[in-house]
């Protein structure tokens, strides 16, 4: 077998990196799937046999604390992240051919595999480590869970592993008086047995791996320096409790959510195989029967182009025959942002805006260098308004009507003759194609829009709205609307890897089941087609403006059920503003939003099977009663809270926990454990006031 199947198309394994199940697809991360999507439907548009396999990513640290906190098990929240991430990929039409989870039986036995085949070859080692133990959460912490004093600067409440000041990096230890992000209270030192991956096995392999073709120039270059620093031993070892894979021989031992992330891909095909009957082998074990590309951003090189190929080559499985990386998106030149409303979810802007804006939107920006790219509004409204609505929707409204109402909907008998327009746009179909191939949507995007020019440029010229008033011009206007339409055809036929569902209304409007590459060096005519309908709308500058204003009421859905109580996961949690920092300034207008009333605790109890949770009956006087999840199991009995007066937020949307609903949050203060005190107002406030 060879990697083009008998009919010479080629095969091909497409993935995009795996998202985190403990957060919601963002703008972000679509530059990604969007970039990757065109990039499969351009080869299938080609007649290659192109597959998409993706997953979530579910182990680690962060993923398991987060379930802790709500109150619901890694499981739950790992599917129900399941749900909401295939909805959000179906809403920009990110069509996967598969996607699947890194919790699957699949994974568990291939991550099996890949290690045991590597311990077999002698590139696994076991050494001892000593770790920072959190004796209260008895647990290890990882560096990101450790919060002390930069040993350098002296700078506060920093991380286990570096300094966010001044930038200095050192092992936790080293921290002064350091603290379990956590709990607060001080870690101490314990052993613990490792298992290290020996990456400096494979130095000579990825010397070659990397400079063959299989990297962009910048990422081989970037490599060069982590080559030449010399490859150090990889800890692919976690201690329970942990979320993930336990080792083979070695209980009570995770593998680090690193190991057996990209083995995602892996397990994916897998499944996507077994459903429909192919061979897993061909993809991942027969290098020459199949290609297999891996889309990534920039920030997880380290991990696909040394680690990933080192340990696939130890286990004797194939390589990856290219990784591309992107850059960073960036919103109105800045980092996203939830306080400026530029941390947009993928949800919320589905709520506002057509998901084919921002899909054109990227791939005019898109090129195959590891740039950043900028999401300005302002450029997003103006580029999208004057290409697709002007330029290209715009050929066939102005056109179709005449079709539609002067000839019953036929096109001329004959093409005609059109100054071979038709035939400059099928050569330049190549070169578009081409720009596809290399992943420069930029270049295939202004390419387009330079033949939209052209087209329009041609509609000017025979302005058919004046032949329409000449009885003599009968013919001629039929002529020049069959030639603009042909033409606008061709345009979505090289458009549609970015715009399917545009594509797909035009080959509905042109009376074709597809617009495919291939139909398109025949002209149309000879044929009729349907009524012209609506295609696509202007950009409203209101509907982005909503959507900025709706991402910035959409920061504080905290997942515990309890305000301002622990450390949390700073950073990493991108939805929780739950530090000891002073928040970000905000306005009295967003302080209002928050509406804060005095509560009677009428009735508290245990939570079956929860460990931090009491379930309460809130009194809001005149505004009747809430049932609420208060993490505050720790410090206080239910029989010290009944009759209580407390505060509580009002007006926080429902959440679904696994005990039951949760209509609201107590505000307590404190690092939580023991040490948690529930807010009281003064004596004189009555049940439903509002504080102020
Ligand atoms: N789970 C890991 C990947 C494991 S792959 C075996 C991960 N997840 S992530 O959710 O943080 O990111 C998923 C992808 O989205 C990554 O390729 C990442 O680079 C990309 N992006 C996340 N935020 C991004 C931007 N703001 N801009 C562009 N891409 C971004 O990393
Ligand atoms: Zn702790």
């Amino acid at each position: 077998m060879t990697s083009t199947d008998s009919s010479n198309r080629r095969r091909i394994l497409v993935t995009s990196a795996l998202p985190y199940a403990n957060g919601h697809i963002h703008l972000g991360h679509l530059v990604e799937y969007i970039q990757t999507d065109v990039w499969v439907r351009y080869q299938k548009m080609r007649g290659n046999d192109c597959l998409y396999v993706c997953a979530d990513d579910t182990h680690g640290t962060p993923i398991m604390l987060r379930a802790q906190r709500e109150g619901i098990s890694p499981e739950e929240l790992v599917e129900q992240m399941h749900k909401d991430h295939v909805d959000d990929f179906k809403g920009f039409y990110v069509e996967f051919d598969n996607y699947f989870s890194t919790n699957s039986e699949e994974n568990r036995l291939l991550s099996e595999e890949v290690y045991l085949k590597n311990r077999e070859a002698g590139h696994i080692a076991q050494e001892t480590v000593r770790q920072a133990f959190c004796e209260h959460d008895a647990m290890f912490l990882p560096d990101r869970y450790i919060r002390g004093t930069c040993p350098s600067c002296g700078a506060e409440d920093q991380y286990g592993d570096s300094c966010e000041v001044c930038s200095a990096t050192y092992a936790p230890v080293d921290l002064k008086d350091a603290g379990c992000a956590l709990c607060g209270k001080p870690p101490v030192e314990r052993e613990s047995e490792h298992y290290f991956f020996k990456l400096g096995d494979f130095e000579e392999f990825l010397k070659k791996w990397t400079r063959s073709g299989t990297l962009q120039d910048e990422m081989a270059n970037k490599l060069d320096e982590w080559l030449n620093a010399g490859l150090k031993n990889w800890d692919i070892s976690r201690d329970g409790p942990y979320f993930g894979f336990e080792i083979p021989d070695a209980p009570g031992k995770y593998f680090y959510v690193w190991l057996d992330a990209p083995i995602g891909y892996m397990a994916s095909t897998m499944a996507l195989c077994k459903r429909t009957d192919r061979d897993f082998d061909t993809y991942w074990r027969n290098e020459s029967e199949s290609e297999v590309y891996h889309f990534i951003g920039k920030d997880i090189l380290y991990f696909h182009t040394l680690f990933w190929p080192a340990m696939l080559k130890g286990a004797g499985f194939r390589t990856p025959t290219a990784v591309f990386a992107h850059g960073f998106l960036t919103v109105n030149g800045q980092k996203m942002s939830k306080s400026r409303g530029t941390f947009i979810n993928a949800r919320t802007y589905l709520k506002h805006l057509d998901p084919e804006y921002i899909r054109y939107y990227y791939a005019s920006k898109l090129t195959s260098r590891v740039d950043d790219i900028d999401l300005s509004m302002e450029d997003f409204t103006l580029r999208v308004n004057s290409d697709l609505v002007g330029k290209v929707v715009n050929l066939a409204s102005r056109t179709a009507g005449f079709i539609n109402k002067r000839f019953q909907g036929n096109l001329s008998e004959q093409y005609p003759d059109d100054e071979n327009l038709h035939e400059d746009f099928v050569i330049t179909g190549e070169e578009i194609a081409g720009y596809y191939e290399s992943r420069d949507y930029a270049k295939a995007m202004f390419t387009i829009m330079r033949l939209a020019d052209r087209a329009n440029q041609f509609v000017e010229n025979n302005a058919p709205w004046t032949l329409a008033k000449d009885p003599e011009k009968t013919e001629r206007l039929q002529d020049v609307c069959t030639i603009t339409l042909n033409l606008f055809r061709i345009l979505v036929t090289y458009l549609t890897p970015v715009l399917p569902t545009l594509s797909d209304k035009v080959a509905a409007f042109m009376n074709e089941e597809t617009l495919s590459w291939d139909a398109v060096s025949t002209p149309y005519s000879g044929r009729s087609i349907n009524k012209f309908k609506h295609m696509m709308q202007r950009v409203d500058p209101k509907k982005v403006a909503a959507m900025i204003e709706d991402s910035k009421e959409s920061t504080p859905p905290s997942p515990a059920p309890q305000a301002a109580t622990g450390k949390g996961s700073k950073k990493k949690d991108k939805q929780r503003n739950d530090t000891d920092d002073i928040a970000e300034e905000i306005g009295i207008d967003d302080f209002f939003k928050v509406d804060l009333r005095v509560a009677r605790i009428k009735e508290a109890s245990h939570v079956e099977g929860a460990d931090k949770l009491l379930q309460l009956t809130l009194d809001l006087g005149k505004y009747g009663e809430r049932t609420v999840f208060a993490g505050i199991k720790s410090s206080y009995s239910p029989e010290d809270l009944v009759g209580r007066m407390t505060v509580c937020v009002a007006n926080l949307a429902p959440r679904k926990m696994k005990f039951g609903n949760s209509e609201g949050m107590v505000l307590a203060a404190g690092s939580g454990g023991k040490e948690l005190f529930i807010l009281s107002p003064d004596s004189g406030a009555n049940p439903g006031m509002r504080i102020k």
